[in-house]
């Protein structure tokens, strides 16, 4: 077995590699190791698995939780588990978008592996579907097999710039219908992707992404969730480059000070909490088109192939030049949320019974970095 070795090895080059200064970051600033996944990724680890690992770990995914284990076989599979202390059971109580965030994951290992003709054989939950939970079974088997018929996904080659931007979005700037056409055309057997730039469907769209923020911050629980899982300033995001990171320049200024502490934050009192509800409010209030996507079912099946859509359908509205910023309140299952999940799926499902996977508000807007990743080591589970 390489991984461990072959790992330190590219850290080394890695290390040069920043060293000559020519990536991102050195220039603008955000923390280094936080982000450094992202540049080791093109950097080949000397193991095929964990060459396609390495871009399978920047997949979007609830609350930048990371929840994948993975156990290297004797050949050349893999198998994908779930770690189970990386749940959120407040604002995710069946694991539905949880389970997404493996089928976003499991997309990026199978474009990884097309690029360098190598056909991803996924086999999903091995052992049976988790219901009602998630457990301690695999979520997917994986065996990379050379085959040079597998033509790359062009997808691909906008992987390393793929972002969620939670900025607010350019108002004097449409979103023009033909782009959206694009992004829709891009999904996988089994997931309808819908979008709509259509003034008054935005409008109550808007209107139900902010409500939707607010029952989710006003509610104790599911609020204290994300600031349980939230890490502010520098120092704290590179010790622990998962959950909600608030790290740019001013926030992390704002988080020394203690203004933005998990206390404050807490305190409906607090400027804290009145800033987190407007930051959302902003952001909702400059949507300037909506991207949701359904199935007609919702197993553990249905959730992974919603993930893999979503992906996709992120990576091509980043290479569109879109900006992407999933609003995931309204389809959450907690109860408080009953209202807004029932009017979201009467506007956005065209078949009775069907699941509202995801939604996300689209616009233009300034590009903003990646988002911290933990290594690829951490994930690896011990041989
Ligand atoms: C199932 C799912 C739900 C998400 N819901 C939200 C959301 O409601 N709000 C949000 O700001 N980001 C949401 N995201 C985006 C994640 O927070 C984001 O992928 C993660 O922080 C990592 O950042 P990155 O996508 O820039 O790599 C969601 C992503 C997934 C896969």
């Amino acid at each position: 077995m390489v991984s461990r070795r072959a790992l330190l090895t590219t850290g080394a080059a890695s290390a040069v590699l920043f060293g000559l200064g020519g990536t991102w970051w050195v220039k603008t600033g955000p923390a280094r190791s936080a982000r450094e996944p992202w540049n080791a990724a093109s950097a080949g680890f000397g193991d095929p698995r964990l060459n396609v690992l390495a871009y399978a770990i920047l997949a979007p995914n609830p609350h930048n939780m990371q929840p994948w284990r993975i156990g290297l076989g004797e050949g050349g599979e893999f198998t994908v588990y779930c770690d189970l202390d990386r749940l959120l059971p407040e604002t995710d109580p069946p694991n539905r978008q949880i389970t997404i965030g493996f089928g976003c994951f499991l997309e990026l290992c199978r474009q990884a592996a097309a690029e360098t003709g190598l056909r991803a054989d996924i086999t999903y939950f091995p052992e049976g579907e988790p219901q009602p939970l998630l457990d301690d079974r695999p979520i997917a088997y994986v065996d990379l097999v050379e085959d040079a018929s597998i033509p790359a996904d062009p997808l691909f080659s906008t992987v390393l710039d793929r972002r969620t931007s939670r900025l607010p979005f350019d108002t004097s700037r449409p979103v023009d219908p033909g782009t959206l056409a694009e992004l829709q055309a891009g999904t996988v057997d089994g997931v309808e992707v819908l979008a709509t730039a259509e003034a008054a469907l935005v409008d109550e769209l808007r209107t139900l992404t902010t409500d939707a923020w607010a029952v989710e911050w006003d509610t104790a629980s599911t609020r204290r969730e994300s600031i349980e899982v939230m890490h502010i300033g520098k120092a704290e995001v590179d010790a622990k480059p998962y959950g909600l990171s608030i790290d740019d320049r001013l926030t992390s200024t704002i988080g020394m000070l203690g203004l933005m502490s998990p206390e404050a934050l807490d305190d409906p009192e607090s400027s804290a909490y009145r800033e987190s509800l407007k930051f959302y409010d902003r952001a909702c209030a400059s949507a300037m088109a909506y991207v949701w996507s359904t199935t007609p079912t919702n197993t553990r099946r249905a959730q992974l192939d919603a993930g893999r859509a979503w992906v996709r359908t992120q990576l091509a509205a980043n290479a569109l030049g879109l900006s992407f910023h999933p609003l995931s309140q309204a389809l959450q299952e907690f109860p408080e949320m009953a209202e807004h999940y029932k009017r979201a799926h009467e506007l956005l499902s065209n078949n009775a019974g069907d699941t509202v996977q995801m939604l996300a508000r689209l616009g233009y807007a300034p590009v903003v970095g990646p988002a911290p990743r933990q290594a690829l080591e951490s994930k690896l589970l011990p041989g």
